[in-house]
């Protein structure tokens, strides 16, 4: 396989499926517009509802973007090999047009001939029954198109957990997918026999959802109703493809975010693939597309998601003795990469600066009189932070649970999570009540 740059990557996506006759629509902003079930957009089809619901037209059947995406669950994981907060999701749509066997065969050709993967590697799951779904059969067209392609022993039938798709927030357009699959080699596997895409050791690295077949609404009252047509949203990772296209380890040796962690690195003593250092570089790349989006640091919803990623990245840039120079200089690389594509990101240096420097003023204030108590509970406790202690740093503090556990990790103890949970729990009843 040769070298594809990300913009080649990006170029190639867009132009074969224009040539297939789909509209190219730019990105919409990471802030969702009349969606309350959604806090910030997770996914290429999340803005495009209305479209799937028919509520509203779209400006043509076939469409294609790079959307920016956001998801926050992924947040713990980040720090692996490519686990992301924020990433680019390659997307086509078929709103009532194509379905399941054009879906495939665009995927597939797509992957062999457009950018000549290595075939032989390549596995793909379908929809199969599941007693959580009831109402939704097995994905048996999606099977039989695969057979034509892929030998029996790499298309995989895997269950609701990982084939039903949706919907976006907590309601809306969803349905089976198909997914595909890249072997990476047992060099990256867990060497069990159970091994294969449903593992979660990272051999297999999902590439593309080469098709949600959009049948069902999920509504508010988690029955599911027909959709009047049937639609396809298929989502491809560009961090993911740039991983196997540029034939690199994880997504922080991609192009995407490799001159992020040399800004990062050129700091610290720790090497470029230190947990810290990767999570800096993701948290500061999200956080600079969250505030170009507009949204400021704050205590709920997705102002919360902003303050927790850059105060995590603060955290982690000490841990790694990087100042929060380097993290602006960080947040104008991040710039520099993706203004090319995303005009809001080239028009808002002054914005990232500016809130970056406040919110890490208003960290250090808060730290410090967190380390002070912290010290203070460390010096009494044995081994272990009780839930109670844990909830106070929150509580009174705004120090995150997951900082306190950071914190408590460098100094080789544990905190009761438990117990700090159900302390959250008596004080959101106690303040409703
Ligand atoms: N919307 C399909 C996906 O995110 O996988």
């Amino acid at each position: 396989m040769r070298y594809w740059s990300h913009s080649e990557i990006r170029e190639t996506f867009l132009k074969y499926f224009a040539d297939h006759d789909h509209l190219v629509i730019g990105s919409r902003s990471l802030v969702p517009v009349d969606d309350p079930t959604l806090l910030l957009v997770n996914s290429g089809m999340a803005p495009l509802k209305p479209f799937f619901t028919g509520e509203q037209d779209a400006p043509r059947k076939r469409l294609c973007n790079i959307q920016k995406c956001v998801r926050t669950n992924d947040i713990e994981s980040v720090g692996d090999r490519h686990h992301l907060t924020f990433f680019e999701m390659m997307g086509n749509w078929s709103i009532g047009d194509y379905f399941k066997q054009e879906a495939i065969e665009f995927a597939w050709r797509l992957i062999s001939e457009g950018f000549g993967f290595d075939t032989s590697r390549i596995y793909a799951t379908v929809y199969g029954e599941d007693r959580k779904l009831p109402e939704i059969p097995s994905d048996d067209e999606s099977l039989r198109i695969w057979e034509t392609l892929l030998p029996p022993e790499r298309i995989i039938r895997l269950g609701a957990e990982s084939n039903f798709w949706g919907p976006a927030g907590t309601s809306g357009p969803c349905g089976p997918c198909t997914e595909v699959f890249f072997d990476r080699g047992e060099e990256y596997g867990c060497g069990q026999p159970t091994c294969g895409p449903e593992c979660e050791c990272g051999r297999f690295l999902e590439i593309w959802n080469a098709g949600v077949f959009m049948q069902y609404d999920l509504r508010g009252d988690g029955m599911f109703a027909e959709l009047p047509f049937r639609s396809v949203d298929a989502g491809a990772g560009l961090d993911r493809f740039s991983i196997i296209l540029q034939s690199v380890d994880s997504v922080y040796e991609t192009d995407l975010l490799k001159p992020i962690v040399e800004i990062v690195v050129s700091e610290s003593e720790l090497p470029a693939d230190a947990k810290s250092v990767r999570i800096i570089t993701d948290h500061v790349r999200c956080g600079t597309l969250l505030i170009s989006d507009g949204v400021q640091p704050g205590n709920l919803g997705k102002e919360y998601v902003l303050r927790r990623l850059l105060r995590r990245a603060f955290l982690h840039s000490k841990l790694a003795g990087v100042s929060s120079e380097t993290l602006l200089t960080a947040a104008a690389t991040v710039r520099e990469l993706l203004s090319p594509y995303y005009p809001e990101v080239k028009d808002s240096g002054e914005l990232v600066r500016h809130t970056i420097e406040k919110e890490h003023a208003s960290f250090e204030t808060t730290l410090r009189r967190a380390m002070r108590e912290l010290e203070k509970i460390v010096d009494s406790s044995n081994g272990s932070i009780t839930g109670a202690d844990a909830f106070r740093l929150h509580d009174t503090l705004g120090l995150p649970l997951e900082m306190t556990k950071e914190l408590a990790h460098a100094r080789g103890l544990t905190v009761n999570e438990k117990e700090y949970k159900e302390q959250l729990e008596e004080h959101r009843r106690r303040s409703r009540g």
